[in-house]
């Protein structure tokens, strides 16, 4: 099936999905949306990441890591660490010789991270990396790919922070292929999840976030560019792991 993103085909930036007008005019707007977004939304997030898992959240992430390769005792960066899901799963793997350290842009993100998880935690966004090079053993990256201005400077951010023979995971939602797929996932996440999240919430924000999740879900670039893009930031063993036609694993290794 032809995508609908026109980035598809433009070799030189891969943009996850086009400007979405509905919600922002350009890129500085972007970032200044999804700031505020996040930001109302931090304190309502875990609630809203329950329902649209189905409570399956804390599980599958630690599944995630384990088969990616995540073992005890490794350096783990958890880039758009949120409220601390991705980070709080590795620790229980790393154990205490392991150290997981979060960053994300979010003022209130981090603050609701800082609140569970006794880790080191740096305001910073994907495409520029607050830290030097080659520092740690794993990288990863949860629900956040849609959110990134450019994958391929943050893939190069990722390789570049990451050691020699390290991995990267990257976990995110995947447009579905088929149009019954779509139109089941639209209706469940804009319909089903957005009231629940409305009614659970008590709030308009988490509704707005959950029908955001949706249309830069059902705008973003195929998997195969995805996998172009790590490929050509330098990681080898590049694969990915699809879930139900809606979710997908990508991981790949620095040489
Ligand atoms: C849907 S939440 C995911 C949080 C967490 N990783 C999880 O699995 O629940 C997306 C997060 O990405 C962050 N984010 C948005 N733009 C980003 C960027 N350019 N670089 C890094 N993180 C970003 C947001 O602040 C937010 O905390």
């Amino acid at each position: 099936m032809m995508s609908e993103n026109p980035n598809d085909r433009d070799p030189r930036r891969v943009s996850p999905h086009p400007v979405l007008t509905a919600y922002y005019r350009d890129e500085a707007g972007h970032r200044r949306f999804l700031t505020r977004l996040f930001d109302d939304t931090a304190s309502q997030y875990d609630r809203i990441s329950d329902l649209m898992s189905l409570g399956s959240g804390a599980w599958y992430r630690r599944y995630a890591l384990r088969r990616a390769g995540l073992t005890e005792g490794m350096k783990v960066l958890d880039v758009a660490v949120g409220t601390g899901a991705f980070a709080s799963a590795a620790m229980t793997i790393v154990g205490p010789w392991g150290s997981v350290v979060g960053v994300d842009p979010s003022t209130g993100m981090l603050a609701q991270a800082h609140k569970k998880l006794g880790i080191r935690l740096s305001q910073g966004v994907a495409e520029a990396l607050p830290f030097r090079d080659e520092h740690f053993d794993f990288t990863t990256m949860g629900y956040a790919l849609r959110h990134v201005a450019d994958l391929r400077s943050m893939f190069a951010e990722h390789f570049r922070v990451l050691r020699r023979g390290g991995t990267l995971l990257i976990v995110d939602f995947t447009r579905p292929r088929s149009r019954v797929g779509l139109g089941v996932g639209r209706f469940y996440l804009k319909v089903v999840v957005s009231w629940m999240a409305r009614l659970g919430t008590g709030g308009k924000e988490a509704r707005l976030l959950v029908r955001y999740c949706w249309d830069t879900l059902e705008h973003l670039v195929t998997s195969e560019t995805i996998l172009a893009a790590m490929t050509s930031s330098g990681f080898v063993n590049v694969r990915r792991v699809g879930w139900f036609g809606i979710l997908s694993e990508y991981v790949g290794r620095k040489p």
